[in-house]
């Protein structure tokens, strides 16, 4: 079988990036994106580049030089499915909010879904590749749906799980650490390596079995988020005994074994995986008997959910124990640089946190509209819609969110943050002024100077 079409099941934050580069680097190639949101599929297909509705760097170079030639994003699943000689499941897999599992468990629903419409639609042989990030074992269920269906289509299933992180899509597609292929067709994991292999080298394309593949994406994402709460447990210890976070990471990263990478002290992280994939990784680890297993990974979130809390905790008790009526600004929502995403960021929780106890919040992001802002906040149903629209305001320029502010606080860190007139933001802050600085990006000798009281991680 030659590849000659390749479908994508999902526009998100992974197909869209993912397949753009494909198209990209393999022009022969048809490359199609489909997804059941309408107004998604419009917005990849604005005339207008700036409009997608995925903010990456370099994406929208990508999109324009490939949209029309070989890469089409369209609604009409179906005739994709048709068409295609493989076919890539990068659909949503959140965590589950009902049921069995409520709360730890991957919801599959829509990789069953995409499944069973393959399994509907299909009349020639298919490669099946999961490219969501998925339980160990999923594949048994994909390929179950798949083999049952009395059409005599054969179905090969591979695992091919992505790696790239927001904000640095482009480049982590462009020049992966490695492609990662699981299957137990031979054939079928050479023609997805053929696919990479236009612009990865064959060395960088590792192959293994399809339970190793599903397994070593929840333990990487595992492993990187066990770092970040690594460094936030011992910010909290360098607060107490005059140690500085920033001295420690340095100092224990020019270890080679233990590598300078992922060691910076923060709010807590955020993002749409990593939160989901360790509850994940933790519900298969009980669901196995393996408690001490689940209880181990299960610290790394404990630790994340304390890191937020402790933050907001540190901003009311230094503002004399009472938000209550004072002005907070804000700076930044997303739930890291150069993305327009926003799940599961600390902005969102320490925004809450702030308004229970009645503070007035000024929010500026450089890339976040302000109706996703409001319907994060919304989506935690701790107040009505009315209640956080009133307390709780976007603005258009960081100099207006700032404006008479008795403290800022920094969730995300924005280049642009460091390079503000911070002499004009603390004339027009209420006095005394206070950073609560929780990306540790700006210089606190330079802030103590302008006359800020400045306060940051692990210092
Ligand atoms: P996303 O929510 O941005 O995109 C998923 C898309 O799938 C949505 O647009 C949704 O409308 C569409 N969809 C859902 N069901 C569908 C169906 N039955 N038919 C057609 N379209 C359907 O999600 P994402 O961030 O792109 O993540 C996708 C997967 O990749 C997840 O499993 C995630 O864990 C994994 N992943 C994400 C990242 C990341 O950085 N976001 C990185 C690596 C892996
Ligand atoms: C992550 C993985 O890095 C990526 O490989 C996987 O495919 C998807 O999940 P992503 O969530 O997009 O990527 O971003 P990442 O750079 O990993 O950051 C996650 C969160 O951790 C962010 O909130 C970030 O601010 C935080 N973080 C990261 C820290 O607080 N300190 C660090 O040193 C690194």
């Amino acid at each position: 079988m030659k590849i000659n079409k390749i479908c994508c099941i999902g526009a998100g934050y992974v197909g869209g990036p993912t397949m753009a580069v494909i198209a990209k680097k393999n022009p022969n190639l048809k490359v199609t994106i489909v997804d059941i949101n309408e107004e998604r599929i419009a917005a990849w297909n604005d005339s207008d580049v700036s409009k997608l509705p995925i903010y990456e760097p370099g994406l929208a170079e990508i999109v324009a030089e490939t949209r029309g030639k070989n890469l089409f994003f369209s609604t009409e699943i179906d005739k994709a499915i048709d068409e295609s000689e493989m076919i890539f499941i990068s659909v949503n897999t959140p965590t589950k909010t009902y049921g069995k599992g409520k709360g730890m468990a991957a919801d599959l629903k829509y990789v069953e879904l995409c499944a069973r419409n393959i399994a509907k639609v299909a009349t020639t042989d298919k490669i099946v590749v999961e490219k969501s990030t998925l339980p160990v074992r999923t594949a048994q269920a994909i390929k179950s749906i798949l083999s049952n269906t009395g059409s005599g289509v054969n179905f090969d299933i591979l695992s091919n799980p992505e790696f790239l992180a927001e904000g640095t899509a482009v480049q982590d597609l462009l020049n992966p650490d490695r492609v990662l292929i699981g299957g137990d067709s031979e054939e079928a994991i050479d023609r997805l390596a053929n696919i990479y292999g236009s612009w990865v080298p064959q060395d960088k394309i590792l192959r293994t079995n399809v339970w190793s593949s599903e397994l070593s994406k929840l333990t990487a994402n595992a492993f990187l988020a066990q770092r970040v709460s690594s460094i936030n447990a011992i910010s909290e210890l360098c607060e107490h005994t005059e140690a500085d976070v920033n001295e420690v990471a340095k100092a224990i990263g020019m270890d080679s074994r233990i590598g300078s990478k992922f060691l910076q002290a923060s709010i807590g992280f955020g993002g749409s995986c990593f939160q989901k994939d360790i509850l994940n990784l933790v519900y298969i680890a009980r669901s196995y008997g393996l408690h001490e297993v689940a209880d181990y990974w299960e610290q790394v979130i404990i630790l994340n959910d304390h890191q937020k809390r402790r933050f907001s905790d540190h901003l009311i008790k230094t503002l004399y124990n009472t938000v209550s009526g004072k002005k907070i600004a804000m700076l930044g929502w997303a739930f890291k640089k150069d993305t327009n995403d926003t799940r599961e960021s600390a902005a969102i929780f320490v925004a809450d946190h702030l308004l229970n106890e009645q503070a007035e919040i000024a929010v500026y992001d450089p890339k976040v509209s302000k109706d996703k802002i409001q319907s994060d906040l919304n989506y935690l149903n701790t107040r009505s819609p009315e209640e956080n629209q009133q307390l709780l305001q976007s603005k258009n320029s960081p100099y207006e969110a700032l404006d008479d502010a008795h403290a800022v606080a920094i969730m995300t860190e924005w280049d642009e943050f460091k390079t503000y007139d911070w002499e004009k933001i603390y004339k027009q802050m209420k006095k005394p002024a206070f950073i609560f600085d929780g990306r540790n990006i700006l210089d606190k000798a330079e802030m103590n100077k302008i006359g800020f009281e400045y306060y940051s991680i692990g210092k």
